[in-house]
């Protein structure tokens, strides 16, 4: 074991620990926990040098001596070598790291709000100090899904990444889907067990995702990709009746991330990175991926198709993704050297969601007589949208018309669906709905 004492003493890491909630609380404690090892994995002790709270006097939890509410002072203290920020939002948090990587200290942050919006500001400031800046567990929890991307798979072509990254909205949908209910009163269940926050509106609204979508882009294509430019639909819509209609042809609803390398209509190579619900097969493997797990497809050119699985938030599994990087930072310090940088150069520009052919599968309730059909395919293809399969069931009074499309733009998927909707034989369009993963 390295010595802590005397002359050859190895120098501790010292770490500013800003935040101690629920992932904070799981970070004290494996750092407690498993102080020895630690040691032995880096090659020299780590201290905690402070803990910047919001109300010292509620953290009877860790020692009082290192609590402080001055975070500003913690981050740019002599004192300290590492700051492990896991406060959460924009402010004061950009202030702080910025403040903590231009005074050269190395930054572990579990902040996908910050890294989405201001990601390259925080890596500017890194390199112009020779910091190290650190993020697994921003995207996916527990699940080593950030280095994989960013080292392992660096010599290789990303082409397409997509997965359930939103671990509230997945316990929602596999609800739904579970049990027949509706959007609201599933909310309201997944609220009083704990898996919805009191304000829930980053997750059901997509924008948590939509955040680990620009990380998980930027990361995959060596380009800077912002939350700015991550097209976004919630779960809001999502009704009983579009899981009903999903379960109806063997699908289910999810909310997925998709980051993907494209060819825009300009020949030019882009990024289209889109965070909407959508129908997937059952047999798809993310089709079971239920309650608050994360799972994510990475394909690439040589590697071919991998999945990464496992709890995607949660205090002890996001700390265990937080420790992670905490050694390797202390590492690169005990070795003299840093890991690895931005990497931007591919800079390709982001395609604009209306630019991204998608397919729909579309559900109406429809009068059962002659000619209906060829109506509402004729408004299809004025619109010059493809139909790929049609399910028409007769029931008592009326039918139910079920389409699914070849890939269209949203533009004329919209204008097709007004228009069908205003057909007097069409009595209600019941779904509209993206249908990914099958071909
Ligand atoms: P919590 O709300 O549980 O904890 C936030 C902590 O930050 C609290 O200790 C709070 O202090 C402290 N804090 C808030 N404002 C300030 C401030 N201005 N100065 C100093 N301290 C402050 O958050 P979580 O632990 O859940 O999340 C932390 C981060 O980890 C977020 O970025 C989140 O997105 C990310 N994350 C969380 C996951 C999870 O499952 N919870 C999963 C993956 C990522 P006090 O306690 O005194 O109020
Ligand atoms: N609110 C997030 C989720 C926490 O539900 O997945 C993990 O980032």
């Amino acid at each position: 074991m390295p010595g802590k004492e005397g002359p050859n003493a190895v120098k501790p890491i010292r770490v500013a620990l800003l935040g101690c909630g629920t992932v904070g609380t799981e970070v004290v404690r494996l750092l407690t926990d498993q102080a020895d090892d630690l040691t032995q994995r880096i090659g020299a002790p780590v201290e905690l040098a402070g803990i910047a709270v919001r109300r010292p006097n509620k953290h009877r939890e860790v020692p009082e001596h290192l609590l402080t509410t001055d975070a500003a002072a913690l981050v740019t203290s002599a004192d300290v070598d590492v700051v492990v920020e896991v406060i959460g939002g924009i402010d004061p948090t950009r202030g702080l790291l910025l403040d903590a990587l231009r005074a050269g200290k190395s930054v572990v942050t579990a902040n996908k709000a910050l890294l989405a919006e201001h990601g390259p500001d925080l890596f500017e400031a890194a390199d112009a100090s020779g910091a190290d800046l650190y993020f697994e567990a921003a995207v996916a929890g527990a699940i080593p899904l950030l280095r994989p991307l960013r080292e392992s798979l660096a010599g290789d072509r990303i082409t397409r990444v997509m997965g359930i990254v939103n671990g509230t909205t997945n316990f929602i949908l596999s609800a739904m889907d579970a049990t027949g209910a509706g959007y609201a009163e599933t909310l309201e269940e997944a609220s009083r067990l704990g898996y919805a926050e009191a304000d829930p509106t980053a997750d059901v609204d997509g924008f948590d995702a939509a955040s680990k979508a620009a990380i998980l882009a930027s990361l995959a294509f060596h380009t800077r990709v912002t939350a700015a430019d991550v097209y976004r639909e919630g779960i809001r819509a999502v009704s009983a009746a579009d899981i009903a209609a999903a379960r109806g042809l063997g699908r289910t609803v999810k909310l997925l991330a998709i980051c993907e390398r494209v060819t825009a209509p300009s020949g030019q190579e882009s990024v289209a990175v889109r965070v909407h619900p959508a129908m997937i097969p059952r047999t798809h493997p993310l089709a079971s991926v239920n309650g608050a797990f994360n799972a994510v497809f990475v394909e690439a050119d040589a590697a071919g198709e991998m999945m990464f699985y496992g709890q995607g938030a949660g205090g002890a599994p996001t700390a265990s993704a937080v420790l992670g990087d905490l050694v390797a930072v202390a590492r690169n310090q005990v070795a003299g050297g840093r890991g690895p940088r931005e990497s931007a150069y591919a800079a390709l520009p982001a395609q604009p969601m209306g630019h991204t052919p998608t397919r729909y599968h579309i559900s109406l309730d429809v009068a059962d007589k002659a000619g209906v059909l060829s109506q509402v395919a004729a408004v299809f293809a004025e619109h010059d949208v493809s139909i790929a399969a049609v399910r028409q069931e007769g029931r008592v009074e009326d039918a139910s018309l079920v389409i699914v499309t070849h890939a269209a733009t949203d533009a004329a998927l919209r204008s097709t669906v007004d228009k069908i909707g205003g057909l007097p034989v069409v009595r209600d369009v019941v779904s509209v709905m993206r249908v990914e993963g099958e071909e």
